[in-house]
């Protein structure tokens, strides 16, 4: 196996990758709509329904395309003509679905909540109520990455089954990296990609949709072409072919992935996460720096730290700094709140996160930040 250096990405995915994900790329030529590829592809597919335990009622539509693909496929997707959807935003994530409703004509009713803070059920459940008759579609996001809070998943998934609207799910930096049930979560789409805490390569967006719902969507006059998840969805069950040319050999490192996921097991993932989180939080706490979210809304995944106040930081030099010796982090401007944050998911080991702690530090005693 050819060395591959290794850098430890603390930005919001794409994460680290294994090497033995990074090498299963390197594969003979083969063209995707053959019976071998379409093979492959129907087992990652498979497997990816199984990691959100839905064998039972849901099937999985992959798409090439970024994380925000699967969610605008979603939208314009499966929200009827005649219905709205209720937009939980509470991070740039919500924000975005509301401008892809806004992009597609496709009328939404907002429940918008200052970034950094946890979204108030009270409010949504009276939202919903007032347009029960109008709402077919509750969309929120799991793990709001602009600021690292987890919105509760089993209580507002809850309160669209009280209403009997359709739940739609971002989860795209939590899926793989905590526990998500689509069955029990009452879930009817979730979307992720590839290139986060499933540990794979960027280019595959993933909508693992309760197939019922999916199906009904053939009453919806379609508003998009590339992205419309039913036809995607039928066209690979037919002819076991993606409908367009998929990204080949990011599927052959989402195989490898899939596969570490599963090796590694599902609790020692999630458990692996949360471990790094506790070495960064504990360092970071002695070292006075502050969060912008409260600590019980962490979804100890990704987390933003308030800015030194010191006049010698500079988040482009301290980044630098941390570049060069290996470590990315990644900026964050919330409101008037100036954060970086230090995201704790992919192929890194708690002993990776004492590693950057360490050059961290040297960084902001050598600036005398602290
Ligand atoms: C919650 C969430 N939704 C959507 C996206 C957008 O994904 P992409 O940048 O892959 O389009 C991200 C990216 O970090 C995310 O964290």
């Amino acid at each position: 196996m050819k060395q591959i250096k290794r850098n430890i990405l603390l930005n919001p995915g794409p994460a680290t990758t294994t090497d033995s994900v990074k090498n299963a790329m390197v594969v003979p030529d083969i063209c995707p709509r053959e019976l071998e590829f379409g093979e492959l592809t129907l087992s990652v597919r498979n497997d990816l329904i199984r990691a959100a335990y839905g064998e039972k009622n849901h099937t999985c539509v992959m798409l090439t395309s970024s994380g925000t693909g699967g969610v605008e496929a979603c939208l314009t997707s499966v929200v009827p003509h005649d219905k709205k959807v209720l937009i939980l935003n509470n991070g740039a994530y919500g924000e975005r679905m509301q401008k892809i409703c806004d992009a597609y004509s496709i009328a939404h009713i907002d429940y918008n909540q200052t970034w950094g803070s946890p979204l108030d059920l009270i409010q949504v459940e009276a939202l919903l109520k007032k347009h029960q008759h109008e709402i077919s579609h509750l969309a929120f996001i799991h793990h709001e990455t602009t600021v690292g809070i987890l919105n509760p998943l089993s209580e507002i998934s809850a309160l669209s089954g009280k209403y009997q609207v359709e739940t739609i799910v971002d989860a795209m930096s939590s899926f793989a990296g905590m526990m998500i049930d689509v069955e029990k979560d009452n879930i009817h789409y979730l979307v992720s990609s590839s290139n986060k805490c499933i540990q794979g390569m960027a280019g595959i967006s993933f909508v693992i949709a309760n197939l019922q719902s999916l199906l009904r969507t053939r009453e919806i006059k379609a508003r998009n072409f590339y992205f419309n998840l039913l036809e995607n969805h039928l066209y690979l069950e037919k002819n076991k072919q993606f409908l367009f040319t998929p990204p080949v050999q990011t599927l052959y490192a989402l195989r490898q992935a899939v596969t570490e996921y599963f090796t590694e097991g599902a609790e020692n993932r999630f458990s692996r996460y949360a471990s790094i989180y506790e070495v960064m939080k504990k360092k970071v706490k002695a070292l006075g720096f502050e969060f912008l979210v409260e600590e019980k809304h962490h979804a100890k995944l990704l987390t933003a730290i308030m800015d030194p106040k010191s006049p010698a930081y500079s988040f482009n030099e301290m980044h630098d700094y941390l570049f060069e010796r290996g470590f990315t982090i990644y900026p964050g401007k919330v409101g008037n709140s100036n954060t970086f944050r230090l995201s704790n998911i992919g192929a890194i080991y708690p002993q990776d996160m004492e590693d950057f702690l360490k050059v961290f530090e040297e960084y902001l005693r050598l600036k005398k930040i602290i």
